[in-house]
């Protein structure tokens, strides 16, 4: 994120990390069991969320109404990577179809229009996925850390101001309204890597 907590500008420029940052995310994807994007990112990123290590790690979008397109490079790059797209009670049965056509794997996580987030998390349990991580937006980060389903931060700073009530930041939604219901985080180390300065935190103080 730039130094103002921007993760885009407002016009959806999103190249904030070095190549030494990137080596970093590269070998944390490898770290994990599977990556989690809301479906914002994918329509304006289109990313691939590359992978490069042996074992499968499955790409899940949270997607409630299933507007992932099926030409999206994450599943025409999927390669032997499983892609699970996370959907609410309405998402139209032609998108579900088409997505599954193209190679996707559809959950409905319950009847309400919303992705359940609660009921992903334990779906990915249950195929195994114990850690998650997730890559943004901040729509999506901010459900997350209202649920208390984040344990762990972290966050790369780029040394560049972005400003812009229309850019998007670390973390959206309406907020937590005092401090004393914020997260709360424990710094557990900082690096570098290249021009970004990298912060790493535990959570802690709201209930999993
Ligand atoms: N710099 C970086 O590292 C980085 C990383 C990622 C993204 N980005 C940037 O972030 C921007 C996108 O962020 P964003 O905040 O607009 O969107 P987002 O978090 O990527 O996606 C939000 C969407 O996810 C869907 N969703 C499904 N279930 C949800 C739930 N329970 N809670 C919240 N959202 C849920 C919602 O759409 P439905 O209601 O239709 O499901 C929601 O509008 C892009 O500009 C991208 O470039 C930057």
């Amino acid at each position: 994120m730039s130094l103002d907590g921007k993760i885009a500008t407002r016009l959806g420029d999103s190249e904030l990390s070095s190549p030494e940052d990137w080596e970093r995310v590269h070998r944390l994807r490898c770290e994990v069991d599977g990556i989690l994007v809301g479906v914002n990112t994918i329509l304006v990123d289109d990313p691939k969320i590359t992978v490069r290590c042996d074992r499968p790690i499955v790409k899940v979008v949270a997607d409630s109404m299933a507007r992932t397109p099926p030409t999206a490079r994450l599943i025409t790059h999927r390669g032997k990577n499983p892609v699970l797209i996370a959907v609410g009670g309405m998402a139209p049965e032609y998108r579900v179809k088409a997505l599954r056509e193209a190679g996707a794997e559809v959950f409905k996580t319950g009847e309400e229009r919303r992705v359940n987030l609660r009921r992903l998390m334990e779906e990915l349990a249950s195929r195994g996925v114990k850690r998650l991580l997730v890559e943004g937006g901040g729509s999506l980060n901010w459900s997350l850390f209202k649920e208390g389903l984040i344990d762990e931060v972290q966050v790369a700073i780029s040394p560049v101001i972005i400003g812009g009530r229309d850019a998007v930041s670390l973390v959206e939604g309406e907020g937590f309204g005092s401090i004393g219901e914020a997260q709360r985080l424990e710094l557990l180390g900082v690096e570098k890597a290249g021009y970004n300065l990298v912060l790493k935190y535990k959570c802690v103080g709201r209930s999993r």
